[in-house]
């Protein structure tokens, strides 16, 4: 058996960030060295209590959460409780974490445990505002060549943005950081919302991963019914895109996926564009291809691929 990929994950929970967490949880291909929260979807004291709330739903107090960015580099922060609710989960009712935060900063880890284990040995999974990433790249450079990859859920090209008509809530929130990132020449694989967008909850999905009976099935199926609504209502579709899973089901079935490589630049400055990712995808420049991105899944399988690893927690 090949070895566990180890893998950093950085997340804002966030209801789709919450099932991406379980279905790292409950695989062990991965081997989570630790989960960075980052202010996004709602404040970061909220991120990180929610990453803590998941472990333990999941059983698992073993994995190290730490606490990042409070706020973007530059802009001030912007969060979606209008999709996530107050708490940025809504929808089950999960107990007060008990579990400890860690005391290191969420950067120092990154930087710490990409400096100590081997050159393409650490993976960074980034659900969230990429603030924590752009911050450990600008205070100690030399970790860039040594991060095996980062897979990112963020940026849209095709089917325009979700929080504005032109940018992606993850990179909208910190374009600047988003800027670092795609230039840092680290390999990156993205799955924008032109992807995400075609996995999209269902009832019977739904139904099929409450009916595993379990508290994480049960609070799986609670969130997903919460976190759902706001995409039905805006684009009139039955059940909602669950963008975050899709990191991690690329590292575990990366067939799952297609896409092609080319130049992914940020707008950092136009008031109109800002946190739009410009997807050069018909290569009419020649800006250097700097992603993987990702326009298709077979959501068939991505939805099988879930249920069955839920079921194993
Ligand atoms: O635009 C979708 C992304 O923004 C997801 O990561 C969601 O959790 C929010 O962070
Ligand atoms: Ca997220």
């Amino acid at each position: 058996m090949t070895a566990a990929q180890k893998i950093i994950i950085d997340t804002d929970p966030g209801q789709d960030d919450a099932v991406a967490i379980l279905l790292a949880l409950a695989s062990h291909e991965l081997d989570i060295v630790g989960i960075t929260a980052v202010a996004g979807n709602v404040p970061l004291a909220l991120t990180e209590k929610n990453t803590r709330k998941i472990c333990e739903l999941a059983g698992r107090r073993d994995v190290p959460v730490y606490a990042g960015a409070v706020r973007p580099m530059v802009n001030e922060l912007v969060t979606a409780e209008h999709v996530h609710g107050k708490t940025g989960l809504d929808g089950p009712d999960l107990p007060e974490p008990t579990m400890p935060l860690q005391e290191q900063h969420a950067v120092d880890f990154i930087i710490q445990t990409l400096m100590g284990h081997p050159p393409g040995d650490i993976t960074l999974c980034t659900l969230g505002p990429l603030t924590n990433i752009a911050l450990a790249l600008v205070r100690q450079p030399e970790i860039a060549p040594r991060i095996k990859q980062i897979v990112m859920m963020g940026g849209g090209f095709f089917e325009g943005g979700n929080i504005t008509p032109a940018a992606e809530f993850n990179i909208y929130v910190d374009p600047h950081a988003a800027d670092v990132v795609f230039r840092s020449q680290v390999p990156i694989v993205v799955m924008p919302l032109d992807v995400t967008h075609k996995a999209l909850t269902s009832a019977s999905r739904i139904a099929a991963i409450r009916e595993l009976g379990s508290p994480v099935g049960i609070a799986t199926a609670e969130m997903l019914e919460f976190f759902e609504r706001f995409d039905e209502e805006k684009y009139g579709s039955d059940g909602g895109p669950l963008h975050d899973p899709c990191v991690i089901a690329y590292l575990l079935k990366p067939e799952l996926f297609r896409g092609r490589r080319c130049n992914v630049s940020v707008e950092t400055a136009s008031e109109l564009t800002l946190g739009m990712t410009v997807v050069d995808w018909w290569q009419v420049t020649d800006r250097p291809a700097n992603a993987l991105v990702m326009r298709d899944i077979d959501d068939e399988g991505f939805f099988k691929l879930l249920t069955e690893r839920l079921a194993r927690l």
